[in-house]
Order: structure tokens, then C-alpha cells, then sequence
């Protein structure tokens, strides 16, 4: 198959009107931060018993049409000895990975922040999809004050992710593209929605220099949402601050937007979605999931590293999955919870 082919195939596989793409690819140190509460260590295998729960959720493929694995699950397998992305797979669930390395300070950007793991990326990406990855993921990350992102950090971080972009996509590989401005801090929504449309303007810039086919990538955003140290908005508030920005940024050829969820609760972020749905209009693209937290953080809570409740924690993951396929048809109930 050529490159162009490989590409939409995957995009073919991942996008459709019902299902989403559950994040599953924390780091090392995250992934200690989200056992911690639940009193589990964090060793190579609890990790891998942990993903091998989701991964092997029945029915989850009904809902789920991509997972991001973190490097070290592409080469775990299944409590039956399956490796993970072929049990993915099994379920029609197509396999990805988290290629970034983590953030580090931007020099001359005080505040701002800038991903690593641009270097040999190219051969990462060969050894990844040896494994069995068809899709990337790369997160920039935005912190919001009175001064950030600076012109500066919003440019150089655009580059970064247009470069991931075009190098995987050289590759055959299909890119998730995510500029996360970040929940943190006490400001409006309305300053949030300014800071996601100047970053996401200067990200399809970038990309469009770059060269990258708007049909074959996903973009992974946030929603627009007042800080946490904030108030609330309302479901309907963040659908039309959301859909607004979008609607000013984001290209029609590109075929899906996949929202991470970001800190919002579990229930929040499917209410959200579903109000996005029912107001979408006629917004050209998929409008879905790429949650970690939202759909992992019940599951978790009904696992705590025993193997007695992985059937429990299942439905929890089952029902998150479910809930917010009804939400991408706007018809999402929050009685249904
Ligand atoms: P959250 O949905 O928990 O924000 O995670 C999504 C993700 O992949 C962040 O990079």
C-alpha cells in the first residue's frame, strides 16, 4: 500500500459518527500519580495488568475506535499473553503511541513551556509501527497567566508540532496533533478561548508550511472552559465558547477532532461533549473523544490492583465509553448516569 493509502486507511479505521479514541499512554511519573490514590505501585507489571484491563474490556470496540499506548505497552501483553496491540486490534480498535518526551521550561520564554523528542524521532517512529502503532500523538502544553503563552512560546511550540506532524505522516503514520491550553489558574472563560484561538491559528500555520495534509491528521484540543480556580460554565457556555473558536481555527478538511478532558470530572466532560453535539450546526468535522482521565478515573477507582474487580472496573470503563458515544449524537442524559 503507499504512503497516502496507509494514511487514510488508518483515518478510514479511527473516524466515524459514534466512537472515540481513549488516552491510555501516561508517563512513567504520571501513571505513579494516578495509582498513588488507589494505593497501587506503580512497576512495569501493574502498568501492564492495568492496560491489559482496558484493553481487553469486551465490547469496548463498540465505543473506541483508536487507544494511545505508552512505549513500554507496545511491547506487553494480555494476562493471556496477547500483545497489546494486537489484542486492540482484535477489537477493531486501532493502536497508537505517545511519541513526545515530556515538557521542559522554553528559553526566553518565561512561563512558557516546550515539548522534547523531536531528535531521531523518524527512527522511533519505524521501531514503534514495527510494533504494531498506526497512529502518533504529540502534546504541546499552555499554561495561561497574564502573559502566556507569548507570541514566542505559541510560534516555537506550533513548530514543533508541525514538524512532528510532517515527519510522521512522511512515515505513513497518522498524527494526533495536541495543543492543550492548560485548566490551571483562576481566569475567565473568556480568556481561555482568546489564548486556544491564537494558539490553534499559529498551529495550522505551521502546519500548512510544513507541508501536512489536513485530511490525514486528527487534532487533539482542549475545550474552552474558564480556570479551575474559577467558576463553572455550564454544559451550553463551553459548547458555543468551544464551537466558536473551532469554527475560526480549524480547517474543514480535517476530518475529526478528538477533545482530551484535561482535569474536567468524568460527568462534565461527557455533559460537555453532548451540549457541543447538540449545538455542533453544520460543523464540517467529527466532533469526539481522546479522554484520559474522563474514562479511565472510575475504572481505576473499581480496580485499586486487585484482580477480583477487574471485571467491575470493565463496566465503569464500559459505561464512560458508552455514555460518551451517546454524547457525540447529543443524546446523553446526565438521569442515564
Ligand atoms: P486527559 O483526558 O486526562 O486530559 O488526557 C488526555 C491526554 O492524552 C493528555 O495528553
Amino acid at each position: 500500500m503507499d504512503i497516502e493509502s496507509q494514511l487514510q486507511q488508518t483515518i478510514d479505521d479511527m473516524v466515524d459518527a459514534h466512537r472515540g479514541i481513549l488516552a491510555a499512554d501516561e508517563s512513567l511519573p504520571t501513571m505513579e500519580k494516578r495509582f498513588r490514590p488507589i494505593g497501587v505501585e506503580s512497576t512495569e507489571e501493574t502498568r501492564r495488568a492495568w492496560r491489559s484491563l482496558l484493553v481487553t474490556t469486551p465490547g469496548l470496540g463498540d465505543y473506541i475506535s483508536g487507544i494511545i499506548l505508552f512505549e513500554e505497552t507496545l511491547y506487553q501483553t494480555t494476562d493471556n499473553g496477547t500483545p497489546i496491540p494486537e489484542a486492540a486490534w482484535k477489537q477493531k480498535i486501532v493502536p497508537g503511541v505517545k511519541v513526545d518526551k515530556g515538557k521542559e521550561p522554553l528559553p526566553g520564554a518565561p512561563g512558557d513551556l516546550i515539548t522534547r523528542g523531536l531528535d531521531c524521532l523518524g527512527e522511533r517512529i519505524t521501531e514503534y509501527m514495527k510494533q504494531g502503532a498506526r497512529f502518533a500523538k504529540w502534546r504541546e502544553v499552555y499554561p495561561v497567566t497574564r502573559h502566556n503563552p507569548t507570541l514566542l512560546g505559541r510560534r516555537t511550540n506550533a513548530e514543533v508540532l508541525a514538524r512532528y506532524a510532517a515527519n510522521c505522516q512522511e512515515l505513513g503514520i497518522v498524527p494526533i496533533v495536541e495543543p492543550e491550553v492548560l485548566m490551571d489558574g483562576d481566569h475567565e472563560i473568556d480568556r481561555c478561548a482568546e489564548v486556544t484561538e491564537q494558539v490553534l491559528h499559529e498551529v495550522f500555520h505551521a502546519l500548512h508550511l510544513h507541508k501536512v495534509r489536513f485530511e490525514h491528521m486528527l487534532l487533539k484540543p482542549n475545550m474552552v472552559l474558564p480556570g479551575k480556580e474559577c467558576r463553572r460554565a455550564d454544559p451550553e457556555e463551553v459548547a458555543e465558547a468551544t464551537l466558536k473558536v473551532l469554527k475560526r481555527t480549524v480547517p474543514a478538511a480535517v476530518p475529526s477532532i478528538n477533545f482530551l478532558s484535561g482535569g474536567q470530572g468524568a460527568e462534565e466532560a461527557t455533559a460537555n461533549l453532548n451540549a457541543i453535539n447538540q449545538m455542533r450546526g453544520n460543523a464540517p468535522w467529527q466532533l469526539s473523544i481522546s479522554y484520559g482521565r474522563a474514562l479511565q478515573q472510575p475504572a481505576l477507582h473499581a480496580w485499586r490492583g486487585k484482580a477480583e474487580n477487574v471485571e467491575k472496573a470493565q463496566q465503569a470503563l464500559l459505561k464512560r465509553a458508552r455514555l460518551n458515544s451517546l454524547a457525540r449524537k447529543g443524546e446523553y442524559d446526565p438521569s442515564m448516569e
